[in-house]
């Protein structure tokens, strides 16, 4: 151990200059039987930033795990205050989670600059509340460390894998087609959650953790155990240890979050076959830390690199296997041994990531592929643009083999396809066309969302993923391509293009877009453009932005005076400007 240096909270409980603040900050605390002599005894306060309440039940067993982190601080020589972040609920926060991931980072960062916390132990799980917590201690800047709740256990209906989010998109198609009723519909996607834990799938939440675990705040190997094995409360306990000596070491965000770390991250995530989302929260993790992030580095770093788990939606594979196969640091391993991650990278653990991913190859090839043998090569994020959009992404690692026969293999015109837009301005409009007889879409169509932004929404729904026409399906045409301004669950299992920055309701190009318009994709271009002149496009806009509802709540108000595009992260704007704000106290 180091020296002993003054800690930030000694400037509330041991703070000779202050004796009658010291006095406020100290009494009510014994509420709780803690004793002044404990809290003036120099030992690091490591806040818990307790994610899990009965309104996220992704996290909720974070309120049992907060048991084994308290026992790992104390036995470290730290003191635990426990406190609750605003609750992200991916499946249930109408109109969207999303609009209340800046509001949950907004909390968080309040409370660690304003209480007296040396470091904290950041509880994770579902979507957003990763990045939500590490954007607020990157903006804080005190020792950090994330632990995630881990995935649930496998599901599985009538002897097969089903997986949370996955099973969704797979039975409505089934029920579009008349194969299962609306029963078997519901009980498929009960199966699908037969545990404590966040979605099973690599969906927001397995990716997010991942991310956060290849970036270096966390614990090697954190980030797939499931939430039901032992596993579980024995990483808690070592996390809680680590969280006092990251304190008394002095470690950290801001050494750990470069542009290094965020390019390894985006890597990985080609690799594991990640969520979509991992886009706009990376974007927003590296602005409030600030690294130096751009939307190209997507496809720059990101679109080169294979597809190596096989895990669902890009695979076969749920939680349990991925982390019995090695999990994250087994990926991580095979991408060090191909050159392509840095292993220079510090992280939590103190040591670099190469020293952590030693000795961690797979032993499950069925489940985690060699770098050279992979389930799919140049698996990641295509970087598109065009007069519909300045940026937007493509998923490669969901394009099925029967969509690129379809769209991508013309003779002479390999990954370029042209199709009729069908335009729905939000989801409603969706729910209500989409089977109209009178909507003539056929395989030639390109199904369109629009109002569906963080403006828009607000917050960015994820609605891209639209399904065809009931009678298509029946026909046989299970999928259509897609394209909005919205974004899609990491669960789902189509190569849309989307989080397309900037949104309709911020004037972009999808605002002039018309039913009918001929849209043309050119993917070795990366181009998206609707084959409209110019002069027509002049001509729609004195038609004005198309609509999207009031704001119903004044954070949507705020979130929308303040919010930035998908493509930089949909942050609160000029995030930058906050960063290792901890260098300064409050003052008192
Ligand atoms: Fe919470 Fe998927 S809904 S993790
Ligand atoms: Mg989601």
């Amino acid at each position: 151990m180091t020296a002993p240096r003054r800690l930030r909270s000694q400037d509330w409980f041991d703070n000779p200059d202050h004796a009658d603040m010291t006095a406020l900050y100290l009494e009510r605390f014994m509420n709780y039987g803690t004793t002044p002599e404990e809290l003036r005894s120099g030992r690091p306060i490591i806040g818990i930033a307790q994610s899990g309440s009965d309104l996220n039940p992704c996290n909720r067993h974070h309120l049992d795990l907060a048991k084994r982190v308290r026992d790992g601080i104390r036995d470290a020589g730290g003191i635990a205050i426990e406190f609750p972040s605003h609750p992200l609920f991916e499946n249930c926060k109408r109109p969207t989670a999303a609009l209340d991931r800046n509001l949950a980072y907004l909390g968080l960062v309040e409370l660690l600059y304003g209480y007296p916390f040396d470091g904290v132990v950041l509880t994770t799980g579902c979507d957003k509340t990763t990045p939500s917590a590490i954007m607020a201690a990157a903006t804080v800047d005190i020792p950090a460390i994330v632990l995630s709740g881990g995935p649930m256990l496998d599901g599985w209906h009538e002897g097969h894998l089903v997986g949370s989010g996955t099973v969704i998109w797979q039975s409505r198609r089934k029920l579009s087609a008349g194969e299962i009723t609306r029963d078997e519909f519901l009980q498929s996607a009960l199966d699908s959650a037969p545990s404590i834990g966040h979605c099973n799938t690599m969906g927001t939440a397995s990716t997010m953790n991942a991310i956060a675990e290849a970036l270096g705040m966390s614990l090697t190997g954190c980030a797939a155990i499931p939430a039901a094995y032992r596993e579980r409360g024995q990483i808690a306990y070592r996390t809680g240890l680590r969280a006092v000596e990251l304190v008394h070491e002095d470690i950290r965000p801001s050494q750990i979050l470069t542009r290094a770390a965020f390019l390894n991250a985006i890597r990985v995530n080609s690799a594991i076959g990640g969520s979509t989302n991992a886009q706009p929260h990376l974007m927003a993790m590296a602005r409030h830390a600030g690294a130096d992030l751009r939307p190209e580095d997507w496809q720059a770093h990101g679109y080169d690199v294979p597809l190596l788990a096989n895990v669902q939606p890009a695979g076969a594979w749920l939680g349990e296997r991925f982390h019995r196969a090695g999990g994250v640091p087994a990926v991580m391993w095979e991408l060090l041994q191909a050159g392509v991650l840095d292993g220079d990278c510090p992280t939590v653990t103190g040591r670099t990531m190469a020293r952590n991913l030693e000795g961690r190859e797979s032993k499950d090839r069925e489940v985690i592929k060699p770098y050279d043998a992979p389930m799919m090569a140049r698996a990641g994020f295509l970087v598109l643009r065009g007069n519909l959009f300045d940026f937007a992404i493509m998923k490669t690692s969901a394009i099925s083999d029967d969509f690129r026969a379809r769209y991508l293999s013309q003779p002479g015109q390999e990954n370029i396809f042209e199709a009729t837009a069908f335009v729905f301005d939000g989801s409603a409009d969706y729910h209500a066309r989409i089977n109209d007889p009178a909507l003539p879409i056929d395989a030639d169509s390109i199904l369109v969302i629009r109002g569906a932004g963080p403006l828009g929404w607000p917050g960015a729904a994820e609605v891209v993923n639209m399904q065809p026409p009931d009678r298509l399906i029946q026909a046989g045409i299970r999928s259509l391509p897609t394209l909005g301004d919205g974004r899609q669950s990491g669960t789902a299992d189509s190569p849309s293009i989307l989080n397309a920055s900037p949104e309709s309701a911020a004037g972009g190009g999808l605002a002039w877009l018309r039913t009918g318009d001929r849209i043309r994709i050119d993917l070795n271009q990366g181009r998206c453009d609707m084959l409209v002149d110019e002069a027509e496009i002049a001509r729609r806009k004195a038609d004005g932005i198309p609509a999207t509802p009031a704001s119903a709540t004044p954070w949507q108000r705020i979130y929308r005076d303040t919010v930035t595009q998908l493509s930089e992260g949909a942050t609160i704007r000029d995030a930058e400007d906050f960063t290792r704000i901890s260098a300064t106290l409050p003052r008192h």
